[in-house]
């Protein structure tokens, strides 16, 4: 490997590509690899440190996902955080016990002075522990260099053996220290000088895709929005012409939509098929409410029409999807819950007729894909387009799918987003659109009765889509939008604000 390379053994947390991409925003280059991956490779991966993740089981469970022990012979610095503290703490001789924790299980934690990991940093901070097992004592050889309220032993570290574990979660920010002490094992311990950038990750997939697809044929699935433009615009540059997209109107785009992205297709040169397929897609939506089945129909239906084209094309092997890593975190994964099935991950059917589908940007968090699509020399205007679902306004139709609910919801979005762009407030704003709840309410429209939709306004800032604040509209504007709206869109006459935050809400209502 070119760059300086940290590796990440993966036990299963539901941070981990968390901790990968903290490791990326310091510059260094990180591969999340699994737990069991054999010595042998990940010695020749020569990385300059190891990063143990927390997971979900016991330490001394039997069942508890184990690394070869040998890799701390290597000499090479190793983190465990949570789970990989417990690892190493068992590995090294020491019990393990289950701990009480608070529901939001922030504590306090007391630093030692003598600790390297946290030499520079205050001696008292808050750190966010998921954790419900800990280390009953610290194994020999170990200094015991944190401690909390509920937990006497929060960090160990065995200088000599260059191994440093701790309980607490760096990553997130409840752990408001949490980088600081990642920079620490970083650059004073594994002594590493960040020689790596996000155009190098587009480099090295260019490089990997053309080894992969060869002089293969691959379909695109292309939505006008940044991942699956920047996915296809990697794919274009490793196989060129051989590389195939197709654009699904499906009829659940925003107002002259499918004609605005083909236009910017156009302009990169993208070979793309336009499939007009919002017949099909209503019919199969039709009388359906559930907002799983509803994104699985979505997704199925996606790939049935790929899979046609596919056909009709000939010859064509991959598949390449813009998914990015929270679709996959949030579609649910092994060990890890469902909260909505993305389209493209939890809504795909069991069977699919291609060879493999690729997915370049699964790993990577939207503001990356976002440096990503620069790095490529894309256009601002397209990098920085707000987040679209795959899934479209089928999203943002509460109850069933009609072509009038979807029309009226168009309208409505039309304007919000005409007002917040004369206020300046577009790339302010991370995300917001409007959505047709499926309540209906009594108004009155000149001196008659009126008994029409509600729709709620959302806007939200986020950095990764994984988190996301409710954006204050100021009151003028929304005074703007919410009177144009009634007066200009037929079969509305309330405007409701949408104020939370996620969590416990998420960006889209479904
Ligand atoms: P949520 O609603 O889960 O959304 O907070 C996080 C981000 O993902 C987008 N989103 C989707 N994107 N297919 C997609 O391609 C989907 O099914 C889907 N659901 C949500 C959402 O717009 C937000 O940016």
């Amino acid at each position: 490997m070119k760059y300086e390379t940290v590796i990440i053994l993966d036990f299963g947390g539901l941070y981990n590509q968390l901790i990968a991409r903290k490791i990326r925003d310091n510059n260094i280059f990180c591969e999340v690899l699994p737990f069991d991956t054999p010595l042998s490779e990940i010695k020749a991966k020569n990385p300059k440190g190891i990063i143990f993740t927390g997971g979900p089981v016991d330490a001394t469970d039997e069942e508890a996902p184990l690394a070869d022990k040998g890799i701390f012979e290597l000499g090479i610095p190793i983190l465990g955080i949570c789970y990989g503290c417990q690892f190493i703490g068992y590995s090294f001789g020491s019990d393990v016990m289950p701990v009480e924790l608070n529901e939001n299980s922030v504590y306090n934690a007391e630093f030692a002075d003598s600790a390297e990991l946290f030499s520079n940093i205050n001696k008292n901070a808050d750190v966010m522990m998921s954790n419900t097992y800990a280390l009953k004592e610290a194994p020999s050889g170990f200094e015991i260099t944190a401690k909390t309220e509920n937990c006497i032993i929060a960090a160990i570290e065995n200088k000599s053996k260059k191994l440093y574990a701790f309980q607490f979660h760096p990553e997130i920010v409840e752990t408001p220290l949490g980088n600081q002490i990642l920079k620490n094992f970083l650059f004073n311990i594994c002594n590493l000088k960040g020689d790596w950038e996000m155009n190098e990750f587009a480099l090295n997939m260019i490089e990997t895709l053309k080894e992969k697809i060869g002089s293969k044929k691959a379909l695109c699935a292309l939505s006008g929005g940044v991942d699956s433009t920047v996915s296809a615009i990697m794919i274009q540059k490793a196989i060129g012409d051989n590389l195939i997209c197709i654009f699904v109107d499906h009829g659940l785009m925003r107002l002259n939509e499918g004609d605005e992205v083909m236009e910017v297709f156009k302009k990169f040169g993208l070979n793309v098929i336009r499939v007009n397929a919002q017949d099909r897609f209503l019919d199969k939506l039709k009388d359906v409410i559930d907002h799983e089945k509803k994104s699985k129909i979505i997704g199925e239906e996606f790939i049935r029409v790929f899979e046609e084209e596919a056909k009709k094309i000939g010859d064509i092997d991959f598949l390449v999807q813009g998914t990015i890593y929270p679709d996959i975190i949030e579609s649910g994964t092994k060990d890890k819950a469902v909260i909505k099935s993305h389209h493209n991950v939890g809504g795909l059917p069991d069977v699919i007729n291609f060879k493999e589908i690729i997915e370049p940007l699964r790993d990577l968090f939207k503001d990356e894909v976002r440096k990503v699509g620069l790095a490529l020399g894309i256009d601002e205007s397209l990098v920085f387009r707000q987040p679209f679902p795959g899934p479209g306004l089928g999203v943002r139709v509460i109850g069933e799918i009609t072509k009038e609910k979807l029309d009226i919801l168009r309208h409505t979005d039309f304007i919000y987003r005409e007002e917040i762009k004369k206020a300046n407030l577009d790339r302010v704003i991370w995300q917001y659109f409007t959505v047709l709840t499926g309540l209906k309410s009594v108004g009155v429209f000149a001196d008659e009765r009126t008994y029409a939709y509600t729709v709620a306004l959302r806007a939200v800032t986020s950095v990764d889509a994984m988190t996301a604040t409710w954006y204050p509209i100021p009151f003028d504007i929304l005074d703007i939008i919410s009177k144009r709206i009634v007066n200009e869109v037929p079969h509305v006459n309330r405007i409701v604000l949408d104020i939370t935050s996620k969590p416990p809400a998420t960006i889209e209502w479904e």
